[in-house]
């Protein structure tokens, strides 16, 4: 939202008397006077009208957890604990998953209730790269290397997977490197080269890497600096 639009929204305010009050530096938002109308301002911003509040910031939530092997990416589920119930935060209700893992998944999860940052790091658009490491049934031949990276066509969704880079660790190991999150994406990567994964662990989401120090079901907020890179600057 533009912040004339915020304040006009105010005590009736209008549009006209919004625009006079910001052109005579009586707005401040997060605490600094602004004399642009269409300042963006969204729901965690701060915003001042000479000495009153017109707008009291939301707490916004950045999170990182390690996702243990058993825990759902969901916030409510009836028959198995969710990764909400491993976060110990009094706003946790409002949190929602920046790309989910599946249930027999373990690794980097993010947790946010700033939808705008959410979406931006999600959005295939945006090519944030998630880096896995897959351990697998039957050895991984080489000419998967070559596959992932051409793509593979999704029926269901009538997609081509975007280009994917295979390494291969260890004859049932690789890390893999993908630039969306598709729907079972690695599991159904690896059917198509006749393989079955038999355990997934998701490393990293961009610049933000799993910590060593943050063993299974271990949570911590997220720097202001790493909510920043993350989704490419605010
Ligand atoms: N791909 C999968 O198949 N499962 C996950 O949990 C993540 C990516």
């Amino acid at each position: 939202m533009k912040l004339d639009r915020l304040i006009a929204g105010h005590h009736a305010m209008g549009r006209q008397a919004a625009h006079h009050a910001i052109a005579a530096k009586r707005v401040r938002v997060d605490g600094v006077v602004v004399i642009d109308g269409h300042h963006p301002v969204d729901r965690f911003t701060l915003v001042e009208l000479d000495d009153s509040v017109l707008q009291a910031p939301e707490r916004a939530l950045y999170l990182m957890l390690h996702k243990p092997v058993g825990i759902l990416s969901a916030t409510k589920d009836d028959q198995h604990p969710t990764v909400i119930d491993l976060i110990d935060d009094p706003d946790k209700h409002t949190l929602h998953i920046a790309g989910r893992l599946d249930r027999s998944t373990s690794g980097l999860v993010l947790l946010t209730n700033d939808g705008r940052w959410s979406k931006r790091l999600m959005t295939a658009e945006e090519k944030v790269p998630k880096v896995y490491i897959v351990e697998t049934l039957d050895p991984i031949a080489p000419d998967a290397v070559a596959a992932f990276a051409s793509g593979f066509y999704f029926h269901t969704e009538d997609i081509t997977t975007l280009p994917a880079e295979l390494v291969i660790l260890d004859e049932r190991q690789a890390r893999l490197t993908l630039h969306e999150g598709r729907y079972h994406q690695v599991k159904r990567m690896f059917h198509r080269v006749s393989n079955r994964v038999v355990n997934l662990h998701r490393e990293s989401i961009g610049s933000l890497v799993l910590p060593a120090d943050l063993p299974p079901g271990a949570w911590r907020a997220l720097t202001r600096e790493e909510v920043l890179a993350a989704a490419g600057g605010d």
